[in-house]
């Protein structure tokens, strides 16, 4: 029928599950999500979720099977940003299946469980053991959306985004070619979105090394303090794989870049609000703001070359920074480009006893497998991923996103609990 002007036309009835008008749900930032369903309702609404606006930048997977099947999947893998489990067992069977769960979960994943009963006893449970939230079947899509959504907009939530800095003990060591091939590890092996901050404006190999010539990058932000937020920031990432962004350095050389000590407080912000890995290429210099980036990183790995002149400047940067962030765990170090011919080197042993601490990987000195991948634009992992270094980046990008590859009781589900009650 062809409807004239003059006919009132009735507006559709809104479906009864969307959200209301004057609700706003805040969009969840670029998390990774999985579904353990038990029923094909809840699997729908999940699906139907998973394509509203505002999880347009998530990545939803579903599957059935329920706790059972989440306890099976994680045995062996890492956990994502959100696990949504669907159960229709009694409390009890919720219960004893979480804490098995707990011991595979690793820190930051955040549960959600749909369930059938409507019970404080049983939802108080759940908080106790650091369930994020509970929802009553039947769920409909904008419960789901709702409760993703709100995981990471409460006033309380933490920000998504975990902030690792890589830098060297000395320049030329390897660290920007350990930092882009670690954030490939978490993207593409871990599959957690992850962007590449290249902070070295002047010369960042970044965008060579990804084979990227983005025509706007990190300058673009640094520049225009005043426009910087979520959006703006987003549109300046050039996309390397599907999990993979990187925030390039113009690497030309008509400006001169000195910055203020807080110059990337806002853009490493803004990149903490969506993105759940921010590997952060910082350069071999010592000045305000690469002193205020590196403390105020979640995570700091170290690169030095097992000389001499690199083990002082380890050690002098172990020592500042260990003072600076008393509460926090130390930072850690890897050794690169060991075992160089003829070269007089000093032992990792020599190192670790400096430094107090073991280093977390000795990367040998591979200058055909390097050098290929450098002039190629490519990772070590994407020319061969049986390359002895490809397993080494992964099991960093693991021990950086606390994604440890033995899966051991952990208790990250109860963390939250256990350290409430250990304060106590
Ligand atoms: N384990 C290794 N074996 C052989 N060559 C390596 C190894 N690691 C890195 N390289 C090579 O060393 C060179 C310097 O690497 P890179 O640019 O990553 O160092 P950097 O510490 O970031 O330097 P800069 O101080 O200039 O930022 C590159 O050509 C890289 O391919
Ligand atoms: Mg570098």
């Amino acid at each position: 029928m062809i409807r004239t002007a003059l006919q009132t036309v009735t507006p559709e009835p809104e479906a009864p599950e969307a959200a209301a008008r004057d609700e706003h749900i805040a969009p969840a930032p670029r998390v990774s999500i999985q579904a353990f369903c038990e029923t094909v309702e809840s699997a729908a609404a999940v699906q139907s979720a998973g394509e509203d606006r505002r999880l347009g930048k998530a990545h939803v997977k579903i599957q059935m099977g329920g706790i059972t099947a989440a306890i099976e999947a994680y045995r062996g893998s890492p956990t994502p940003n959100v696990i949504m489990l669907e159960t229709d067992g009694r409390g009890d069977g919720i219960l004893t299946g979480l804490d098995a769960l707990a011991e595979f979960c690793d820190a930051g994943t955040r549960v959600v469980v749909i369930g059938r009963t409507n019970d404080v006893t049983l939802y108080r449970e759940l908080v106790r053991r650091g369930v994020s939230d509970y929802m009553i079947s039947p769920v409909g899509t904008i419960d789901v959306v709702r409760s993703i959504c709100g995981l990471f907009s409460a006033p309380d939530a933490k920000p998504v985004g975990r902030v690792v800095a890589v830098v060297g003990a000395k320049g030329g060591v390897g660290a920007s070619t350990i930092a882009h091939n670690i954030a490939w590890a978490m993207a593409s092996d871990l599959a957690l979105d992850s962007v590449v901050t290249d902070l070295d404006l002047a010369f960042g190999t970044a965008g060579l090394d990804y084979n990227q010539d983005p025509p706007q990058g990190i300058a673009d932000a640094v520049f225009s303090p005043d426009r910087i937020d979520t959006a703006f920031v987003d549109r300046l990432l050039s996309k390397c794989t599907d999990h993979l962004s990187l925030l390039a350095a113009p690497a030309t050389l008509e400006r001169a870049y000195d910055f203020g000590p807080e110059a990337f407080d806002g853009i490493f912000d803004a990149l903490r609000a969506t993105m759940p890995c921010i590997v952060l290429d910082v350069p071999h210099q010592w000045n305000g703001w690469t002193q205020r980036t590196l403390v105020n990183a979640d995570d700091i790995l170290i690169v030095a070359e097992p000389d001499l002149a690199n083990l002082r400047n380890a050690k002098n940067m172990f020592d500042y920074l260990r003072s600076a962030r008393v509460n926090d765990h130390r930072p850690s170090y890897c050794l690169n480009q060991v075992g160089m011919p003829k070269r007089p080197e000093i032992k990792p042993a020599d190192f670790a006893k400096a430094l107090e601490d073991q280093p977390v990987a000795i990367i040998p000195f591979d200058p055909q497998t390097f050098g290929a991948a450098a002039n190629n634009g490519q990772m070590i992992a994407e020319m061969s991923s049986s390359n002895r270094n490809a397993e080494i980046f992964l099991q960093l990008a693991q021990l950086l996103t606390g994604r440890s590859e033995v899966k051991k009781a952990k208790g990250g589900l109860l963390t939250p609990l256990l350290a409430k009650l250990m304060k106590k």
